[in-house]
């Protein structure tokens, strides 16, 4: 029952994503398309079959971010939300968050049956529940919610789904869940028949935003196009429209488990502290798996050892299911806005040719694809009557987003400042094999990482993007940024944005 070494997801299990090439040539095209995970793809999907050339370029390689490593719930139950939207935002701009997560997953089930994409897509529940009393209130409320905005659900008894005792539970009626790799990867066929382009290990570093916006890649190519979408998770190009000091990172764990006790049927998220996430998959030899999520802290803040996340949700899952394997696990992270709305839409004020998605806050698998619906509708020159609600240049001038805004840049400042004065505490021969840590090395700080065969990694741990310290990720041997959430791997590489540059090499003794 060890939790494996590496972190993998279940959905890279038997990996049949098509390999694209990289991009070598200065090139021209009616949209570039900037990242592919949820938003990237479906967007070159819906724009690919309106006849539109696109170029998809991706970093890494497909899926390979958020989407590759998410749990993959596809609803519109986003935590107890509708009762703060009402609040904050009326009846009418509520419904239409709703409606729009709705529509994304009208658009799943008939792409699945149109597309013939087999990737285990089933009509689920989504329940959110308490086993707190304290909570209760929370979950009535939020059922006052669905009420006001006519959702088809309401408090219900769980009978025995789950092997512990809820006080409450709240259900939105006939959600959905699916294999997130292949769902996506299924689009890709479409696309490139309709004449898009996809290019991988193709990393875009800046945006001309002239009259035809030019992308520039990390290896120096150009792509000229009408219109560019930022689809990179965290913007790259985050100096435009300063999303910098409006998103925030926060990382997250998930084990897949064989399990003594049978998974519960539907999809559950506890508003409890710690909150646990649970649905159920299948493996690729059909052996029924609990995927267990939760842990989430802002990212970069490692606090000790990452490890420990996973262990604590080891522990959860024995304690009240039982343990038999543990085949998979991983971490990933996503952003959250201002206003916890994503930022869907013009990049910033006249800059209408840059379009950008971003900000899901941990429901992109929804929000996503109706990101990607509402910018291809704007290019397409339809209206769309989600854009105003998400439309990302509100944050720009709305007041009553001060206060998280402060608190988040507050926060950086803090990191960048202790950062700098943070003093190693070992010297670079105390190392054990497979440790990480900031060390003195030749009476300099540096980032040191000894890998099993002994062999010293070296980095100077200071991020790229714009300046603060990176701290190590034991579970996942890498350095991230507690700024922005730019992660980087143990030998510098970029594995998230938005850093374009890697972690300097550290000079090592002959
Ligand atoms: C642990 C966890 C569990 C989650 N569970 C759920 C869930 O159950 N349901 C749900 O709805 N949502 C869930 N989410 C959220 C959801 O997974 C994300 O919101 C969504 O996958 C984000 O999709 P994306 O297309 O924006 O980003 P990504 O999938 O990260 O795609 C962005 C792509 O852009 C590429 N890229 C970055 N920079 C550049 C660059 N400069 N040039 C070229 N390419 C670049 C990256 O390599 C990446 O492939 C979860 C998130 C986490 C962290
Ligand atoms: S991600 Fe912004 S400073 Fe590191």
């Amino acid at each position: 029952m060890e939790i494996p070494m590496n972190s993998k997801s279940l959905w890279h299990e038997n990996d049949k994503r098509h390999s694209f090439p990289i991009l070598q040539d200065h090139i021209s095209t009616d949209v570039t398309i900037i990242g592919a995970g949820t938003t990237g793809i479906t967007s070159a999907y819906l724009l690919a079959k309106q006849g539109i050339k696109v170029t998809l370029i991706e970093a890494g390689k497909i899926l390979d971010g958020t989407t590759g490593y998410t749990t993959a719930k596809v609803t519109s139950q986003h935590g107890p939300i509708y009762q703060d939207l009402l609040h904050d935002f009326g009846k009418n701009n509520a419904k239409l968050y709703y409606e729009a997560n709705e529509e994304a997953l009208t658009f799943i089930r008939k792409t699945v049956k149109e597309q013939n994409i087999e990737c285990d897509l089933s009509s689920e529940n989504a329940l959110l529940y308490t086993t707190n009393e304290k909570n209760i209130t929370k979950l009535i409320d939020e059922e006052k919610a669905y009420k006001t905005l006519g959702i088809d659900g309401g408090i219900v008894n769980l009978g025995s789904d789950l092997p512990f005792r809820v006080v409450k539970a709240l259900m939105m009626r006939d959600q959905l869940q699916f294999n997130p790799v292949k769902f996506f990867a299924g689009l890709i066929p479409t696309i490139l028949k309709n004449g898009g382009r996809i290019f991988e290990h193709t990393r875009a570093s800046h945006v001309k935003d002239k009259n035809i916006p030019s992308v520039k890649t990390t290896a120096g190519h150009t792509i000229k196009s009408n219109y560019v979408l930022v689809s990179s998770h965290f913007p790259f190009n985050d100096q435009d429209g300063l999303y910098f000091s409006r998103l925030h990172v926060e990382r997250s764990y998930c084990l897949a488990v064989k399990t003594r006790k049978n998974p519960p049927r539907d999809m559950y998220l506890s508003i409890d502290h710690p909150s646990r996430s649970l649905r159920y998959a299948k493996s690729e030899t059909g052996e029924s798996l609990l995927l267990v999520g939760g842990e989430g802290h802002k990212s970069g803040k490692n606090y000790g050892k990452t490890t420990e996340h996973y262990e604590r949700l080891k522990q959860y899952t024995e304690e009240n299911f039982g343990v038999e394997a543990i085949p998979f696990r991983w971490s990933a992270q996503d952003l959250k806005t201002l206003d916890n709305i994503p930022y869907i839409g013009p990049i910033s004020s006249g800059k209408d040719n840059v379009l950008v998605a971003t900000g899901y806050g941990k429901w992109g698998m929804s929000n996503g694809v109706a990101a990607a619906m509402i910018l291809s509708d704007r290019l397409m020159g339809k209206k769309n009557r989600y854009s105003d609600l998400f439309d990302p240049r509100r944050s720009e001038k709305k007041k009553t987003n001060a206060a998280t805004f402060l608190k988040e840049n507050m926060d950086v400042g803090k990191e960048f400042i202790g950062g700098k004065l943070h003093r190693p505490n070992k010297d670079v021969d105390q190392l054990s094999i497979d440790e990480g840590a900031i060390v003195h090395y030749n009476g300099n700080k540096v980032g040191a990482y000894k890998d099993s065969k002994g062999e010293l990694h070296l980095v100077e741990t200071t991020c790229p993007h714009m300046g603060c310290d990176t701290s190590w990720n034991d579970a996942e041997r890498s350095w991230d940024c507690p700024c922005h959430g730019s992660r980087f791997s143990y030998t510098g590489e970029i594995l998230e944005g938005p850093a374009v540059k890697p972690l300097k090499q550290a000079k090592k003794d002959k």
